[in-house]
């Protein structure tokens, strides 16, 4: 449905975005996930008509961005970076506005304010003044003027900035309704962010994409090495325990992370394609060690992500 191909933007003599290629399904919700610099805002500038590429080009619902922007616009709903609001105007007012801008017909403002403030949760403040409310409440003002001529893509940039934990939590769950029957690309450099929201990731750095997959199959590709944490006695009658790990098929490093009276905790790394848990409780039984607790370590988005990074610049 979204198709880019070989999309570049220069600033001058800055590439802020290099030979990007990917694709979109219809009803995705898709994740740009980069630091500060990625190329982010740049790439949603340009699949929104607001900046042309400097070469490239990228298909929205078949539309060309270069040469149908008016059609392109027309399906997609656009939250910038800094929302663009007008905070003397109060909230049902300036949702009007917008709809008149973005050219819905008189006879259905109405009922596209409506529909944006019901899908918003914005009926208790719609005609208080927008300067008047809180961060979280002017974000999702910033997100109804987006879906106010009922776009098929939503592209959000960092929808989330600034917010507090609640709001950030309300904001989440609103992006997944809306993700519901919509396209939704939005950004972010927050990690669980998009881990949480969306269904696919694509990790930009210096204007380079370096990965696309679904958050699960990012952690499961580029996990290195399995991670696996035991808490055992010390030691069952004459072998160590940390022998007896150690000895064990597929087992790369054993390291004592934690020691109480009766009891330490161990850190076992081994290949990535083989859990070991039920060996390893085997193992510690049968040499009579009693066994406290066995849990294997998940790879942090995070993890991934700085791994990524690094391994770019090498
Ligand atoms: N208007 C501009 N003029 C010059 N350079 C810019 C402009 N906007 C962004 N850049 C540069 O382009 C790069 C990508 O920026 P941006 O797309 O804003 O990244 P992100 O949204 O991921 O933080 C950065 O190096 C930034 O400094
Ligand atoms: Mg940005």
């Amino acid at each position: 449905m979204i198709q880019v191909e070989d999309l570049s933007k220069f600033y001058g003599s800055v590439q802020a975005v290099s030979g990007l290629s990917f694709e979109v399904k219809k009803g995705e919700v898709l994740g740009f996930l980069g630091p500060n610099g990625a190329g982010k805002t740049t790439t949603m500038k340009m699949l929104t008509c607001y900046l042309p590429p400097s070469s490239g080009r990228a298909t929205i619902f078949g539309f060309d961005i270069m040469k149908d922007s008016m059609e392109v616009r027309k399906r997609t709903g656009y939250l910038p970076e800094k929302s663009p609001l007008y905070t003397d105007m109060r909230v049902g007012e300036y949702l009007a506005f917008v709809a008149r801008l973005r050219g819905v017909p008189g006879d259905r403002i109405s009922s596209s304010v409506e529909m944006s403030v019901e899908a918003c949760g914005l009926g208790s403040v719609f005609v208080k003044s927008i300067g008047h409310l809180s961060k979280g409440f002017q974000q999702r003002v910033g997100i109804a003027q987006a879906i106010i001529h009922d776009p098929e893509l939503l592209i959000l940039d960092e929808p989330t900035i600034g917010l507090d934990p609640k709001q950030i939590i309300d904001i989440r769950r609103l992006i997944t309704n809306l993700g519901k029957d919509r396209t939704v690309i939005l950004s972010s450099h927050i990690l669980p962010e998009v881990n949480q929201v969306c269904g696919r990731v694509i990790i930009l750095d210096k204007g380079r994409l370096v990965a696309v997959d679904t958050p699960d199959n990012l952690r499961e590709k580029l996990r290195k090495f399995r991670v696996t944490f035991v808490t055992a006695a010390s030691s069952g009658g004459n072998v160590g325990t940390q022998d007896i790990l150690g000895g064990i098929g597929g087992v790369t490093g054993v390291r004592e992370t934690a020691r109480e009276k009766d009891a330490s905790t161990f850190r076992i790394e081994s290949a990535p394609d083989r859990d070991l848990r039920n060996e390893i409780a085997v193992r510690l039984v049968s040499a009579g060690v009693p066994l406290f607790e066995l849990r294997s370590e998940e790879m942090s988005l995070e993890d991934i992500f700085i791994q990524l990074v690094t391994e770019e610049k090498n």
